[in-house]
């Protein structure tokens, strides 16, 4: 029998070194039964205790491989139910704070993309001609919706890949949240601007005209993320300016134009490898989310390699924020304890669709 679980009030007000302690010695009880796994935007004082770092891909592949009772996620809401979808039955999926979801991810709904979908079907049939492709950045029903209309997952890491994929099954892609990550996918494999419109979920036909839907090859969802947002080509334009032997690196997220400026872009686990094999002296601006830059920038230091964040404004992934030491002592002790705090559990029916989309995108990648 499930014991009630201690409330996080009483956490709240753990001095951080405190919550730290109890970090450690709450890990130490519950050994190789827990795994930590921490996406690489995760702050200092939480990604120090993890057990596996990477980027989207790389946590997927390996929340399906962990043999750990307990999968704790130090990431965002969709991250933990890709985990619970991909782990056993047994196994359970924690988030340490339920609040700390992806404002891109929230960009679209199931809602609003089935009602994509039926709008589509008044000039093609979308079934025959369109592959939905959903960035792993959202909610486990509109992976379940991909899985049951032909569709497929992507990442960061992957996206080109799964577009090769997409197209070797139907002509035309609709793809979301991420309007960004799709149009720099689409054109890294030749597809023309023009034949890339953006559908936006608030107006009738998506804003677009028969005509161009019949054109497209990708359908844009209208969606992006806040952080990476925050890029402007100026800042790199000054950087360039300053340092004409420098760097640019940044993540798909970014604007197309933040992209087509840079000298290298990829997923998290990609801009820290990329910089990480980078000769020693060399100068790198770096356009992602800042506690990755900041870790990355201290640990190439002693190579004499600089590495600067773009924005010229602090700009953090506030809601992975929210997994703070506080919040992870919390869910730790009610384990070890025996108490199950912040499940992550996908509906069976559900997750059995999405498991369908992400184990074509495992194998496509
Ligand atoms: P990665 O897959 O590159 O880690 O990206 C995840 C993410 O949410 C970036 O904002
Ligand atoms: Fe979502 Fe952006 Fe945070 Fe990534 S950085 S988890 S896309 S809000």
């Amino acid at each position: 029998m499930q014991l009630s679980a201690v409330s996080f009030d009483r956490f709240n007000a753990l001095a951080d070194q405190e919550a730290q302690e109890r970090i450690v010695a709450a890990k130490a009880r519950l050994g190789a039964r827990a795994v930590l796994l921490c996406h690489h935007y995760q702050r200092a004082d939480v990604y120090r205790h993890a057990d596996i770092t990477g980027d989207s891909l790389k946590l997927s592949r390996l929340a399906s491989q962990t043999a750990a009772e307990y999968i704790v996620f130090c990431g965002v809401h969709f991250m933990a139910e890709v985990a619970d979808i991909l782990s056993r039955p047994e196994q359970i999926a924690i988030l340490p704070d339920m609040a700390a979801g992806c404002s891109m991810a929230d960009m679209a709904s199931r809602a609003k993309v089935e009602r994509c979908w039926r709008e589509l079907a008044a000039v093609l049939d979308p079934d025959q001609h369109v592959t939905p492709v959903t960035y792993i950045n959202s909610a486990a029903d509109l992976k379940a919706f991909c899985g049951e209309h032909g569709g497929i997952v992507c990442t960061s890491s992957n996206a080109p890949k799964i577009l090769q994929w997409s197209f070797a099954q139907r002509g035309k892609v609709l793809f979301f949240p991420d309007q960004h990550l799709g149009r720099w996918s689409g054109h890294q494999m030749g597809i023309p601007m023009d034949e890339m419109v953006i559908w936006n979920p608030d107006l009738e036909l998506g804003g677009l005209t028969r005509a161009q839907i019949e054109k497209a090859k990708i359908i844009l969802w209208h969606g992006f993320c806040s952080v990476h947002q925050m890029f402007q080509p100026r800042q790199i334009e000054r950087f360039r300016a300053q340092y004409p032997d420098g760097m640019v690196i940044s993540h798909p997220e970014c604007s197309f134009e933040i992209c087509r400026n840079s000298d290298y872009v990829g997923s998290t686990e990609t801009i820290l490898k990329t910089v990480k094999a980078g000769a020693p002296g060399t100068r790198w601006l770096v356009g992602t989310e800042l506690n990755l830059v900041d870790r990355l920038a201290q640990e190439v230091k002693a190579e004499g390699k600089v590495v600067q964040f773009m924005a010229d404004t602090i700009c953090m992934c506030s809601t992975m924020q929210r997994i703070d030491p506080q919040h992870l002592a919390w869910c730790l002790e009610n384990l070890a304890d025996g108490r199950v705090v912040n499940r992550i559990t996908v509906p069976a029916h559900e997750a059995a669709l999405a498991k369908i989309a992400l184990e074509r995108m495992l194998s496509a990648s």
